[in-house]
């Protein structure tokens, strides 16, 4: 399918979902600290009821920061996190639909009165991601991150899944292999991905589109990735995370694979050192060079990840988006008209 044509489909379903979506923005319980849901409650009922993500991710120690919500849909995560990033910081969500963005401009003002704002630190822009240029957004700083939260699929998707107008609507048309990520990030100067979280995708329809889908599996997954300039490395180090950042004392989460715990001294290596070393979170770790080779296993696979989970017993992810019957039906006559 053509992009024109994929992206004339994404906007032409959202224009007749929108009235009818009955969603309820969700964060994923199983990791996300109190604050964050506290706050989730409060954004206003028709930006979480038009919520159509996977799981809403929330970056930590973000106060004071400039933030871009790539494809914001009706919002809900874009005005967490324009509580989050406080009335010094900066919110711009960019999205395709002309109807989100609408929406979102007029939401805008309900949550400048809830947070407390005497002005708006949030805009919200209509466009294709892929003219982000055009919008001459300022770049990234050094030690900036960058959250892909995103599908992504185990092997290349054959070219009929990809033309198939039900599953661009769904997201998967577009779904890149999750070992992908890490050589086109890497060549826009981003830092191995790191996987904070995993979970299986929503539940498709029906049995036959289940088999259209032709054996490729699907997962939502977030990774975390730091800008670097120029490509960073150094030493390996000992790292102690000093319980500082109010909202996690105890620990600190970096990926599935690494929490640090408060005065407990783990050996890094010097890859990952010298990126700690960049970002905002730095102050929250003393950072010792270290002579020995260190060499830190990282789970990118969120396949693998959610395997080891299942068959570990572990606590297993709900997926965050049921898609049951009712919202598979909502989907499939959204596009009736233009397929
Ligand atoms: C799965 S929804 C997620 C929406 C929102 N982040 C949420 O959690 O509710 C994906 C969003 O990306 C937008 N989108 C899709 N393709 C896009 C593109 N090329 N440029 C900008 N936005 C795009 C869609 O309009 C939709 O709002």
């Amino acid at each position: 399918m053509s992009r024109n044509k994929s992206q004339q489909l994404v906007q032409e379903m959202y224009k007749n979902l929108i009235e009818n979506m009955a969603m309820d923005a969700r964060l994923n319980d199983e990791f996300m600290p109190p604050y964050a849901a506290e706050i989730l409650a409060k954004i206003s009922p028709r930006s979480r009821k038009t919520y159509d993500g996977s799981a809403i991710f929330i970056p930590d120690a973000i106060e004071g920061a400039r933030v871009l919500d790539i494809g914001c849909g009706g919002g809900s995560l874009s005005f967490v996190l324009s509580k989050l990033v406080g009335p010094a910081g900066y919110v711009v969500g960019v999205d395709l639909s002309e109807k989100f963005i609408q929406l979102c401009q007029e939401e805008t003002a309900y949550h400048m009165q809830e947070w407390g704002y005497s002005k708006p630190n949030c805009e919200f822009i209509c466009s294709d991601v892929e003219r982000l240029l055009d919008l001459q957004l300022e770049p990234f700083d050094e030690g900036g991150e960058f959250y892909n939260s995103d599908i992504f699929s185990d092997v290349e998707q054959c070219e009929e899944v990809k033309a198939t107008p039900l599953f661009c609507c769904y997201g998967l048309s577009g779904a890149m292999v999750w070992s992908e990520l890490k050589e086109l990030t890497g060549q826009f100067g981003f830092s191995d991905p790191y996987l904070l979280y995993a979970a299986d995708t929503f539940q498709f329809g029906t049995e036959k589109n289940k088999q259209d889908l032709r054996g490729v599996n699907y997962v939502c997954a977030v990774y975390r990735l730091v800008k670097l300039v120029p490509k960073t490395t150094g030493p390996a180090a000992i790292v102690i995370y000093n319980g500082k950042y109010e909202n996690n004392k105890d620990f600190f989460k970096w990926d599935v694979d690494l929490t640090f715990k408060k005065d407990v001294p783990i050996k890094i290596d010097g890859y990952f050192a010298s990126i700690l070393a960049k970002t905002k979170y730095a102050k929250f770790f003393a950072i010792e060079k270290c002579i020995n080779h260190v060499t830190l296993k990282r789970n990118q696979n969120p396949f693998n990840y959610l395997k080891k989970l299942r068959e570990g017993g572990s606590a297993y992810p709900t997926p965050i988006f049921p898609m049951d019957e009712h919202h598979n039906k909502l989907y499939e006559d959204s596009i009736k008209n233009i397929i």
